[in-house]
This record gives C-alpha cells, structure tokens and sequence, in this order.
C-alpha cells in the first residue's frame, strides 16, 4: 500500500491536470501509442510497454516508424514536388531512420564526418546527402567529395579555399551553397537561434562577407555555385522569422544577379519547425506552414526582382523524427518534499535527456505500466545523475498511487535526445527500439557496461 500522499500547490506556470490523465493526447503522443484496453497499459506500435521493458530493458527509446514515414509524407506533400525536403539527421542518426526517410523521398542533411558514414552505410544515394557544420575537417571534405555528396554548405573563407583544394584533387566539381546570417533573432531558447549575429555559424549579410563569400565561389573553376542556406534556429512557431530571413536572402539573391549575371538555383530555408512537447504548444499544422513559407519566399524573390523563385529546400530535424519516439523508464524511489511537490526518479536522466537541463525544455508523461484513476500528483520527474540538474520533467502529473516498478513513458523524445547522449556518471545510453504491428526490433543496440569498459584501455 503507498502512503497517501500531500496535495502540492499548483505552480503559477503550470496548467491544471488534464480531466484523464491516461489520455494521450495525439498532437504530443506516435501515432501508435493507445492504451489496451483490458490492462490499460501504453502500447506502442501494438506492443505493450511492460514487454518493451522486460525484453530491452529501460530506460528505452521506442520509436513508431509509420509515425516517421507519415511526417515525410505530410512535409513532401505540403511542400510540394517543386522543393526540397531534406531530414536532418543531428535531430536523431541511425541508419534505419535514413533508410524510412529516404524510402519516403527526403534528402539527408550531415553535419559531420560521423554522420556521413552512417548516411553512406546506409545506403544513402550520396547526390541526395547534404554537407553541413561551421568547421567542417580536412578529412570530412575530402570525403564528402571523393563519395559524390550532393551539396557542401560552407561556411568560412578558409573552407571555401579547402574544398576547392580537395574538388581540384578529386577532379570534382561539388555543388556549393553558401550559408548565410542574416541577422533574424528567432524567437526561440539563445542556444537554438543561430542567424543573430554574434555567434558562429555562416557568413555575415550584414558585413559584406556573404557577397564575398559568393565571389570567392564564383572565382574558382572547381566549384559549382548553386544557392544560398539559412537556418534560423529551432523550435520555432511562427513563420515571421523566416519571412525576415528569406528578405534578406532574396536582397542578396538580386546582388548576386547584378553583379554576376547569375540566378541563384536553390534557396535552403534550414530547419527548426517546432512540434508540440505539452499541451501548451501550439506549432502551425504542417500544411499551413508550407502554403506560408513558399508564399513568402515567392513574394520575396519578386519584391527583390528576381525573374524566377529559386528551388526551395528545407531541412526539418525535430518535425520528422520529435513526435515518433517515446522514453520509457523505471520509477524507482518517490519521495515527498513538504509543501512543495513530489521527486519522481527514474533509471535515466540527463545522460539521456539533456535537453530539459541544457534548454529548460518542457515535456508530457503518463504512467505506461497500467491506468490509473487516483487523483493528480504534482510531480518533478529527475534522473539517477549527481547533479540536482537532472531533471527530466520540471513540473508534471502523475497518479498519486504511482509506485517503484511502474514504468512512465515520456512522450517526444525522438530528437536531440538519444543524439545529445552520454555517458555521464558510466551510465550506458539506452538503446532504440523500432515498434510496428505488434513487432519490436532494436535498431540501436543498447550500450552495456563491457562497451564503457573496452574504451578504457588502462
Ligand atoms: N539545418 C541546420 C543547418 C541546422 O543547424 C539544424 C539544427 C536543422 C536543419 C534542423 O533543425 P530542426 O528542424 O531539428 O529544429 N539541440 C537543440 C536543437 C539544435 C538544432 C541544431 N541545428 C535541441 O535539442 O532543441
């Protein structure tokens, strides 16, 4: 029997318990996940989380590939046959999810050397690979253009000088676009908003060196100039950001044409389209944001002069793969803390979940082991981790009769958690487990403690 437990007072910045707290709301939950309705535990994927549990262990990554495969679909649609959508992998890299993605039509953007090998093993067509990252290795490049990547991005002077030594080695001509900052403070967390200027990434609108940038490219018989890339930040809801981000391109689009006599092929709008964690968050439908951005840029393209709207690309990370994943963990001790709320720990934490320490990143949980009907417990879910930082969930609900062994489900965790990983306080990084029609597959193994040990070689 668990003790009755104190009723804590709400926080102002919290809203009240959903009426059911074993609904699952679908704008936050897969597109799989239900409750059987005999037992009322989650299922995900038609496989009950108590099985995922036993037979993979927790804490776990369960992740709907029909979800996946269903956002590919939404993005192509709505963005149409005349643009560009390309998943970018940093939000979460393994192989079988750029296979689902690439089965579904997308590109894949890397952003390191790491991540092309994985694009490459799995099979990737390297012409539908894109190469990011504001410090991109001698090696990386040299890869990159011996393999037959279909864009390189750069990103500094010094780059563009490099790849035009390895192209001219390869005897490649790779396709170049030319990241851009266009000054847009996107209304997002400081860390995910990357086109104010005082940060590192692309070439400066403001200061000239974009227009630079594209001479140097143009200068050099080697490298194919083809369009310019922004990226704005993360996470982000409305679309004003990018209507001030595709101006400002589309100005220096018009430049480039009077200087050069050339028109820019392609315009790659970056990612960052965010998805809801809580009820609280409403990110326009898909559909929506694809009539609005491709309206924009065509208005901005006419505004600047330009005769015809470049191909547009764009890059969504969290948009595919956010929403399909859930974290499944064990509820180990709860205890109370008087007047205030009550510690929920689990068998994980910030070395599966940083996301919520490094961005106060809020999400949604329900207990997945069973329903429950007892009253709403004010909760603060937290890892294992010695840090009184790791916290997974700051502020929660969970039923008051919930107990060590049940297990909770945390609800899109799909991007930039298992990615952003580590191995803190030799905690092994939970494994991925793919869940469709009843079946369960690990698609990355979980790591154990021999893994840790073999690294450290004394
Ligand atoms: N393209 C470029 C050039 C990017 O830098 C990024 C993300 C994306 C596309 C994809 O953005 P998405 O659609 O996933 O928002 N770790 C942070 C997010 C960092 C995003 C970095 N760049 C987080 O956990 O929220």
């Amino acid at each position: 029997m668990s003790e009755p437990r104190p009723a804590h007072p709400r926080p102002a910045d919290l809203p009240a318990p959903a009426a059911d707290l074993n609904a699952l709301d679908a704008r936050i939950w897969p597109l799989n996940a239900a409750r059987d309705p005999a037992s009322g535990a989650l299922t995900l994927g038609g496989v009950d989380a108590r099985d995922l549990a036993g037979r993979f262990g927790t804490p776990v990554f369960v992740t709907d590939p029909a979800d996946v495969r269903q956002r590919c679909r939404d993005y192509s649609d709505a963005f149409g046959d005349d643009a560009n959508v390309s998943y970018a992998a940093k939000a979460f890299c393994s192989r079988a999810v750029l296979r689902w993605v690439t089965e579904e039509g997308l590109g894949v953007d890397v952003c390191s050397g790491g991540e092309l090998e994985v694009a490459l093993s799995a099979g990737v067509d390297p012409e539908k690979i894109t190469l990011h990252g504001n410090n991109k290795l001698p090696d990386e490049l040299k890869r990159a253009v011996t393999a037959g990547v279909g864009h390189i991005v750069v990103d500094s002077y010094e780059e563009i000088a490099r790849l035009a030594f390895h192209a001219d080695a390869a005897g490649a001509r790779p396709n170049v676009l030319v990241r851009v900052t266009t000054g847009v403070e996107a209304h997002t967390h400081e860390f995910m908003a990357t086109a104010h200027d005082d940060q590192k990434f692309g070439f400066s609108l403001a200061s000239g060196a974009a227009d630079e940038a594209v001479r140097r490219i143009i200068s050099l018989p080697n490298l194919e100039f083809k369009g310019l890339h922004s990226h704005i930040g993360s996470q982000i809801f409305d679309t004003a950001g990018f209507e001030v981000a595709a101006h400002r391109v589309a100005e220096l689009a018009a430049r480039i044409h009077g200087e050069h006599g050339i028109a820019i092929e392609e315009l790659d709008l970056g990612g960052g389209f965010g998805i809801a964690y809580t009820q609280s968050d409403d990110p326009p439908d898909v559909y929506e944001l694809a009539k609005s951005l491709r309206a924009v840029v065509a208005a901005q393209c006419a505004a600047a002069g330009l005769d015809q709207t470049p191909r547009l690309t764009i890059e969504p990370g969290r948009g595919i793969i956010g929403p399909s994943t859930v974290t499944l963990y064990e509820v180990g001790t709860i205890k109370d803390v008087d007047g205030l709320r009550t510690y929920v720990s689990v068998d994980g934490g910030m070395s599966d979940n940083i996301r919520t320490a490094l961005y106060d990143a809020t999400y949604t949980c329900a207990l997945a082991s069973r329903r429950s009907d007892a009253r709403p417990m004010l909760s603060r879910v937290v890892g294992r981790h010695c840090e009184s930082g790791d916290i997974v969930i700051r502020h929660c609900y969970l039923p008051e009769d919930l107990a060590a062994g049940d297990l909770i489900a945390v609800a899109a965790t799909g991007a930039y958690c298992w990615s952003l990983a580590s191995n803190y306080n030799h905690l092994t990084r939970p494994g991925v487990v793919a869940v469709t029609g009843g079946d369960a597959r690990e698609i990355v193994r979980r790591e154990t403690l021999d893994d840790l040990l073999a690294l450290d070689v004394g």
